[in-house]
């Protein structure tokens, strides 16, 4: 079997870090999610993996090479326009030749990994899978209707008035009868190529198409709640770890990792959470489900439910930073500047909520 990760689209819900920056590349639990993709598909025995990249192409080959610290192959697929997962299928043709594969989303998260999902597969006549699950607000995503056996029905796009409460998670597995549906299907009301209609196609042509449904959770991390939810998820489910230094005055409680390099000076980090290489935290306080990334510095300040990219700065804060994801080579800090002002240089589509 071959694996499909999708990694191009727009990622016009994450801007503004997603202007110039692959939105699979946003660390939860400070590692991509775009890695820990390609590690639960390398877990399930699978070693080529071809990944579509759109414009944010670059960024993603010189983050994730060749493949070889994963022990795969990978294999860039390059997608002009983000037209749709079907049409993103469509150009992966070359690549997936006749095999069995899974596809991927490169921007979902999801607990437990998939390796029973692909031995299912792999030892049955199926000829495609799909992964449910139930959700509180189907609308956003693709729904499925069963039948009382259990058996697909219907599949919609993000429908308006949605007919049960499954959302398609973004795992599929497929045979070479794909090839057939991507061709047939037109592109829908928002000028893409579903591979909802594809699935849809197959389940019209009499093809073997089994739901699977997910139990445990599982995060389209789209939007910045979804990333900070993912990320509080992750974080519960990690080993506590040391790698950095504490100095004596420090108090560290519950599940916190203090990664390589990173320096914790005279401050209170508790988790869960990750402190980031050669990050250095100095009179703060770091609260539960926070993530702060790789040389970055947290001075006489606190952070809470948070995500903080690499290289950013967060200093002399008079009030606590909380649900909030800052980019990377972010600057935030109380000036001694008078008169005393919010002096701010932000992005397109920044949000701030001050105090
Ligand atoms: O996350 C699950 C949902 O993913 C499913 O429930 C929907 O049925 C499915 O259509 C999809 O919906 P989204 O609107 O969330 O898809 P999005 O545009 O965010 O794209 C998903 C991933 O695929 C993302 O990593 C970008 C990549 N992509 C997307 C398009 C449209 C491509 O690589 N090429 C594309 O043309």
């Amino acid at each position: 079997m071959k694996g499909l990760i999708l990694s191009g689209g727009k990622g016009t819900r994450l801007r503004p870090i997603t202007y110039t920056s692959a939105k699979q590349l946003v660390p939860v639990a400070n590692k991509p999610v775009l890695f820990r993709v390609i590690e639960s598909i390398r877990d399930a025995g699978i070693d080529e993996i071809g990944i579509v990249i759109g414009d944010t192409g670059p960024e993603v080959r010189a983050a994730v090479g060749d493949g070889r610290r994963w022990g795969v192959r990978i294999t860039y697929i390059p997608q002009d326009s983000p037209a749709g997962l079907a049409h993103a299928v469509k150009i992966s043709r070359d690549f997936l030749g006749d095999d069995r594969f899974v596809m991927f989303l490169g921007d979902n998260c999801i607990q437990g990994g998939i390796s029973p999902l692909i031995e299912e597969f792999g030892a049955s006549d199926r000829n495609a899978q799909i992964v449910l699950t139930q959700v509180p607000n189907p609308q956003a995503y693709g729904v499925v209707e069963l039948d009382t056996q259990g058996r697909i029905l219907k599949l919609t796009e993000k429908p308006r008035e949605p007919k049960s409460n499954l959302a398609l998670v973004g795992i599929y597995m497929f045979d070479s009868s794909i090839w057939q549906a991507v061709e047939a299907i037109k592109p829908s009301w928002r000028g893409e190529l579903e591979i909802t209609d594809a699935i849809q196609w197959l389940v019209e042509h009499g093809m073997k198409v089994f739901p699977y449904i997910h139990e445990g959770w599982w995060i389209d991390t789209g939007k910045k709640d979804d990333m900070l939810e993912a990320n509080r998820l992750v974080l519960d489910e990690l080993q506590p770890r040391n790698s950095g230094y504490i100095d004596r005055d420090t108090q560290v409680i519950g599940k916190v990792i203090i990664e390589a390099g990173a320096e914790i000076i005279n401050s209170t980090i508790r988790g869960p959470a990750i402190i980031g290489e050669h990050t250095r935290v100095v009179n703060s306080y770091v609260g539960p489900f926070t993530s702060i990334y790789h040389h970055c510095v947290i001075e006489n300040s606190e952070v809470e439910h948070s995500i903080v990219l690499e290289h950013s700065t967060v200093r002399n804060l008079p009030g606590r930073l909380e649900d909030s994801l800052v980019g990377r080579y972010v600057d935030i800090s109380q000036s001694p500047i008078k008169p005393k002002a919010y002096r701010l240089v932000l992005g397109d589509h920044s949000t701030v909520g001050v105090l």
